[in-house]
């Protein structure tokens, strides 16, 4: 109910102004977004890498209305990759791409997107890293997994997110658990409708699981985006070879149990947001749990 409510806020206007004025929505903020600015993503990144957490940046930004801003985000991945290559982040993909295809221009034209992704991924591939394209609500699905197809044509390195808590999900792993494939396993973020989306949190796990096991047991590289220490337990069970997998977390959130993977051996690669387009990323965690309202309060404090 209160994840419901709270999705429903991250689309207002109004509700979007009482946030990002009140006073202790930038503290609290920062803890999961590192910052505005690209020096603030390339400071973020080099202190992870220095602990052995590879890093995925998103460029914060949705529901782009107009070419224009649509192209204001892919100047700033350009720039973002150029920063990141030239203090040799992005070698073998340590530092990659996240992009939401919204943030280029989906809304407006499928082709545009697909144009924008092409010359962000033509930046990556010569900096010598990757592109993972986030999954936004189940209305862009096909369209993004259609973009994913086109650009693998050229650029195969790219990837996907899928998320469990669609009902299509697993065959979608089915048909992504390719050689070369790279797919990006998360629970979602977005208010769904029964219709498409398991609603209750144990099918959302079940259905985790099981399209844990097709990627595990694909010919491709699954990269297991969670917090849930069952779903990691579950990962680790299906006993894939170490570097054949990845798990990934988000900024700010388990940074210890991040830690502690990536000293076991595991490889741990954290999604750093950054930008000042924070509020429909911000509300999306609030949403993720009952209790992180006052998490989020509490996180003020302390560090977990
Ligand atoms: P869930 O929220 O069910 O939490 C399960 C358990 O994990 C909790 O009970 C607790 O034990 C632990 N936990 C979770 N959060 C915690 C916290 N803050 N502190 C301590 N413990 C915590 N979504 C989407 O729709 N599209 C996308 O493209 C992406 N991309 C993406 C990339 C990456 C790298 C990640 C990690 C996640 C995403 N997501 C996403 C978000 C994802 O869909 C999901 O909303 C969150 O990851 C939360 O789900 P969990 O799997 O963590 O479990």
């Amino acid at each position: 109910m209160l994840r419901q409510v709270i999705l429903a806020a991250s689309r207002s206007k109004r509700m979007r102004s009482v946030v990002e004025h009140a006073p202790v929505s930038k503290q609290v903020v920062h803890r999961f977004v590192p910052g505005a600015t690209v020096d603030d993503a390339v400071r973020a990144s080099k202190a992870l890498l220095a602990g052995n957490r590879l890093v995925t940046l998103d460029h914060l930004g949705e529901d782009t209305t107009d070419k224009t801003m649509a192209q204001a985000t892919v100047d700033a991945y350009l720039a973002l990759l150029s920063r990141l290559g030239d203090a040799g982040l992005t070698s073998d993909g340590k530092a990659e791409v996240s992009v939401k295809l919204s943030a280029v221009g989906q809304t407006i034209d499928e082709a545009l997107a697909l144009d924008n992704a092409r010359t962000i991924c033509e930046a990556a591939t010569s900096h010598g890293t990757t592109v993972t394209l986030d999954m936004e609500d189940h209305t862009t699905t096909d369209g993004t997994l259609g973009t994913l197809r086109e650009l693998r044509r050229d650029f195969p390195a790219t990837g996907a997110v899928v998320q469990s808590y669609l009902r299509r999900t697993e065959a979608d792993c089915k048909d992504l658990a390719y050689e070369g494939s790279r797919v990006r396993l998360c629970k979602g973020a977005y208010k769904e409708p029964a219709s498409v989306a398991f609603q209750d949190k144990r099918d959302v796990d079940a259905s985790y699981v099981r399209c844990l096991e097709v990627l595990m047991g694909g010919a491709g590289y699954p990269m297991v985006a969670t917090h849930d220490p069952a779903m990691i337990t579950a990962a680790k069970r299906l006993g894939r070879t170490r570097g054949t997998y990845e798990f990934q977390m988000l900024y700010g959130i388990r940074p210890t149990e991040q830690q502690k993977l990536a000293d076991e051996g595991e490889t741990m690669r954290v999604y750093v947001p950054y930008g000042d387009e924070y509020y429909g990323y911000f509300m999306r965690r609030l949403a993720e749990r009952p209790a992180n309202v006052t998490f989020f309060l509490r996180s003020l404090a302390s560090r977990k």
